[in-house]
């Protein structure tokens, strides 16, 4: 079987010997060297010559969980099946972040930093945990991991998704119609959706307003779901308490962006969960097998509806 793989740049020697070692048969040839035609193309954020160069015929594999870099491409193979990352070691990674996230929004870091800045001694009341609703915008892999992994600290689990979920534990939202229903049971909203005509510019000034007043929101998606500057408008007249952005519409953020020094955004450059090589390789490799075998596979994209 033929393979062509286009890494990610900065651990290019792992992501080869990983797949030499797991896909032994395989005949792996690394971008840019370009066969005319491969069986598969395992790729990350492609540069769009690489599909006029080489025609993938079996599987396009994404080596990443979000889909949007690749189904924007106007070279992209129209019919050829693209597969992505599902959790790979990465929902672990997001459980860590989230909680952290959460937790410091409970117990009110932002609001105690300040004091300690100012050198004031004022304990604050305990926020109410029924009342603290975690709110899971996107509920799919790593939205349903993560909300297991919250599930025993004991606060209001809402999710809301495309279709309805049916899982213990957790108020399951589903489409528009029930969106700010949703918004309003969400003390903290963690953004886990896909970046989709659907999703972008979803969280607008309208949409964060019907958060209850101290929501906190975490984006961990896609910076093009949120607009920046309503974001910072409703932080600025205090209808929200504080926002936890691992994404941005423009990666690095530019230096000058507003969110750069705001006191209630905390802020880290799109490391909430790596791509991990050895499981990401694992799950990849196990896939192709699978291909081969003629047996179907999980986390095939549907072009049409984005994710
Ligand atoms: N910051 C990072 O380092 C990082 C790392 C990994 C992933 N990500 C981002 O996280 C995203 C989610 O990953 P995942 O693996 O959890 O994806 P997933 O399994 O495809 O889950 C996506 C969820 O979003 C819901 N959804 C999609 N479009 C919707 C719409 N228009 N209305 C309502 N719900 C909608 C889906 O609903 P259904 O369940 O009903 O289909 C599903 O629950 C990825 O797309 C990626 O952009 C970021």
């Amino acid at each position: 079987m033929r393979i062509l793989l286009q890494p990610p740049r900065d651990a290019r020697d792992a992501w080869c010997t990983a797949f030499a070692t797991a896909l032994p048969d395989a005949a792996i040839t690394l971008w840019p060297e370009a066969p005319a035609e491969t069986d598969y193309a395992l790729v990350w954020k492609p540069p769009p010559e690489l599909f006029l160069r080489v025609r993938p015929v079996r599987a396009i594999f994404n080596l990443g969980a979000g889909v949007d870099f690749l189904l924007a491409m106007s070279t992209l193979p129209p019919r050829i099946p693209v597969i992505r990352l599902e959790d790979a070691g990465m929902a672990e990674q997001m459980a860590e972040y989230i909680t952290l996230a959460v937790l410091g929004a409970y117990r009110e870091a932002g609001a105690y930093a300040e004091q300690q800045r100012e050198g004031r001694w004022q304990p604050r009341a305990r926020l109410a945990k029924p009342a603290f609703g975690v709110g899971f915008l996107g509920f799919g892999v790593l939205g349903q991991a993560v909300a297991t992994a919250l599930a025993p600290l004991g606060f209001p689990l809402v999710a809301w998704s495309a279709s309805r979920k049916e899982i213990s534990g957790v108020a399951s939202f589903a489409g528009r119609g029930e969106l700010d229903r949703f918004l309003a049971a969400s003390r903290v909203l963690v953004c886990l959706l896909p970046s989709t005509p659907d999703t972008r510019d979803l969280l607008d000034r309208a949409r964060l307003s019907r958060l209850p007043r101290g929501a906190h929101v975490v984006n961990v998606a896609r910076g093009d779901i949120v607009v920046d500057d309503d974001l910072v408008a409703l932080l600025d007249a205090g209808h929200l308490a504080g926002a936890t952005l691992d994404v941005f519409r423009t990666e690095p953020l530019p230096p000058g962006h507003p969110f750069w020094h705001h006191p209630r955004i905390a802020l880290t450059p799109h490391t909430s969960a790596v791509t991990m090589v050895d499981a990401s390789v694992a799950q990849v490799a196990a896939k192709i097998r699978a291909l081969e075998r003629g047996d179907p596979v999980t986390g095939v994209v549907d072009r049409v509806r984005g994710y």
